[in-house]
């Protein structure tokens, strides 16, 4: 029998409890916070006070649900970065009581190592070596992943991520935080080619997304300025071009990551890899290039406490236990595991 795991997720606005019984998840319990919607983006301070009035509840019921008694556990996992300082201290400092109180071992987990072990949480699994698109509000990446803890980003974004472009865009159109899944659903009704937005060219598997953004912010000025209910009128097919230009950009780079590689097995996880666009051209791809394409279940895109305790599984299995004295790393890079 494997190991009984309780983990927890506070990295940015989602606070999440999950257990894992022998590799097999029971259950994902995720308390979304509304109370950044009014300012249009995640309020950090705000962020780490939710954090606190939903991590005893959200725990309780993710033990409740599963019928798992605190004594049955064999370790506490939370995630240690990257994220929100104030945010990860609250998970970190719960997940440290638990674990001291309980005297079991404690698993620190790197939060983007967990969005792509989230593909072993159903079948099917993803074979060695694949390459992840790992898309969310604070990263964009192209990962070789080799094994379930032996991870190598191969190219990133050098300045926004591609969920910040979705977001910031959707901003200036006066859509609420976050914006992403609104211009999702808005573009479904769209014309994705009626405008075009340019791609930043930066060399090899590396993604610009600032480029878009501003390029973005001039459109939208000077047509506002020939028809001052330019967006209004135009919402459907802007959202639609938008999004269309963002994907491209992702795929184009990841075309040449798996040319270059002569790797089929491809993943896409993080929030954005919700988007419905993106999964349908991957889909697309997928045939034209006899891909192996693996795209996440939806609750398992956005910020989630399952992927973190599919980690911790593997990381359990590894004996990959940290000290009490560990401090949460906002920037946590890869291999701190
Ligand atoms: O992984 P995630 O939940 O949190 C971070 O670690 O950042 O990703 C959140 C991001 C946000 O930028 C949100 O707008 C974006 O994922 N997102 C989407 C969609 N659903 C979530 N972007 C585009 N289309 C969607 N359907
Ligand atoms: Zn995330």
């Amino acid at each position: 029998m494997g190991p009984t795991l309780l983990a927890i997720e506070s990295s940015c606005d989602e606070t999440s409890a999950s257990v894992i019984e022998n590799g097999k998840v029971l259950n994902n319990i995720v308390a979304t916070q509304s109370v950044h919607e009014n300012y249009g983006g995640v309020v950090p301070e705000l962020a780490s006070r939710a954090h606190q009035q939903n991590i005893v509840p959200v725990v309780s019921q993710a033990l409740q649900n599963t019928g798992i008694k605190r004594s049955d556990l064999d370790a506490i996992a939370y995630t240690q970065g990257p994220g929100l300082l104030g945010a990860l201290l609250v998970g970190a400092s719960f997940a440290k009581s638990m674990a001291y109180s309980l005297d079991i071992p404690l698993i620190a987990v790197n939060h983007m190592q967990a969005h792509i072990l989230a593909h072993f949480i159903d079948k099917p699994r993803p074979r060695f070596p694949f390459l992840c698109l790992t898309v969310s509000g604070g990263h964009t990446q192209i990962v070789l992943v080799n094994d379930f803890l032996e991870m190598k980003i191969i190219g990133q974004t050098v300045d926004d991520a591609v969920g910040e472009a979705f977001d910031k865009s959707a901003k200036l159109m006066g859509l609420p935080y976050p914006g992403g899944p609104l211009v999702d659903k808005y573009a479904k009704l769209g014309d994705p080619l009626k405008y075009s937005f340019p791609d930043s060219e930066v060399p090899g598997l590396d993604f610009s997304f600032s480029g878009i953004k501003t390029a973005f912010l001039y459109f939208l000025r000077d047509e506002i300025k020939k028809d001052g209910d330019f967006i209004k009128n135009n919402l459907h097919d802007i959202c639609a071009s938008l999004q269309r230009s963002l994907i491209d950009m992702l795929m184009s780079r990841l075309i040449r990551a798996s040319d270059q590689l002569k790797i089929k097995v491809i993943a896409i996880a993080g929030g954005v890899s919700a988007n419905s666009g993106l999964r349908d051209t991957l889909e697309l791809e997928a045939e034209k290039r006899q891909w192996q394409v693996h795209i996440p279940e939806f609750q398992y895109c956005t910020d989630n406490a399952a992927m973190i305790a599919m980690a911790a599984h593997y990381q359990y299995l590894e004996r990959k236990f940290s000290p009490l004295d560990i401090s949460p790393n906002p920037r946590m890079k890869f291999g701190n595991v």
